[in-house]
């Protein structure tokens, strides 16, 4: 069932669990964590970043192929399509036009009254579509040469503005973690964490989930986290199988060589959603 965000990252806030989101990368791996999902009766969110989307085909292509692959395959769990990290309004837009369930509007590189007109024309057009929105302020980092640089930790009342002015539906605000392979330890600040939970009652998604330990994602979820992004260690654990597999095969058949990181990428998928809490939940 494809569905927007709404029911679940609150059903998930009241439960005190969070819902994984795994960025898609092609079918195969679309199908894989879907069965996996359904499997583990998880909800799950498909993050498609813009990248993934012009690798795909376009929006259109993606909504179409989660759309047929739930039917398909007949997934009963709750599924949402959400655009991770939309660069601008046109964008988002985009994607809802193609039947996207939900948006995330990124303007978190501009100033905050900026990055409230931008949040702000994307969720005035979302809401039409019954689309939710995720907004994200401060910066998430990225891992480079040996440092994770680039962190910028949101503030407490630029969230609570940011929220009141737009309208969205869930915040991400960046609170010292890293997309890709941490160079150092993480350091999330999860007394910011939980107090702009209070402040703004909405459920918080944490970007960059990859590398977070376990008791701190744990603690996130305490915190008022209630989506929790992960994407470089899926790829991590189907590449290396996909490697390892290779070097005693002679498959040429691609179905057979992608479908070789499909049982280790199906288990990094449960253990993210039992971590998460979401087994059972959907
Ligand atoms: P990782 O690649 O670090 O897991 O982050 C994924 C993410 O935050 C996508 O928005």
């Amino acid at each position: 069932m494809l569905v927007n965000m709404k029911e679940m990252l609150n059903k998930a806030k009241n439960e005190k669990y969070a819902v994984p989101h795994f960025n898609i990368n092609n079918l195969e791996w679309t199908r894989f964590i879907l069965e996996k999902c359904n499997e583990l009766s998880s909800p799950v969110i498909l993050g498609v970043s813009e990248g993934a989307m012009k690798y795909m085909g376009g929006f259109k292509t993606i909504r179409n192929m989660v759309e047929n692959l739930i039917e398909y395959l007949d997934i009963k769990v709750p599924v949402s399509l959400h655009l991770d990290h939309g660069s601008s309004f046109e964008m988002c837009k985009s994607a809802i036009d193609a039947g996207f369930t939900s948006v995330m509007i990124d303007a978190s590189r501009y100033p905050l009254d900026e990055n409230i007109a931008i949040t702000k024309k994307v969720v005035d057009y979302a809401k039409k579509y019954n689309v939710t929105v995720e907004a994200e302020i401060g910066r998430v980092g990225s891992s480079t040469n040996d440092i994770d640089s680039g962190i910028v930790y949101a503030s407490v009342i630029e969230c609570e503005k940011l929220v009141n002015e737009t309208g969205i539906d869930f915040l991400a605000p960046a609170l010292g973690s890293v997309h890709g392979l941490y160079k150092g330890e993480p350091k999330l600040n999860f007394e910011r964490m939980e107090e702009i939970s209070k402040k703004t009652s909405l459920p918080l998604v944490l970007h960059g989930g990859t590398g977070i330990y376990d008791e701190q994602i744990k603690k996130a979820i305490e915190c008022g986290i209630c989506k929790i992004n992960f994407n470089t260690e899926l790829q991590i654990a189907w590449s290396n199988a996909l490697k390892e597999k290779l070097k005693s095969s002679d498959a040429y058949d691609p179905r057979k060589i992608i479908k070789m990181g499909e049982e280790e990428l199906k288990e990094c998928v449960f253990k993210k959603c039992n971590l998460l809490g979401s087994i059972n939940k959907a």
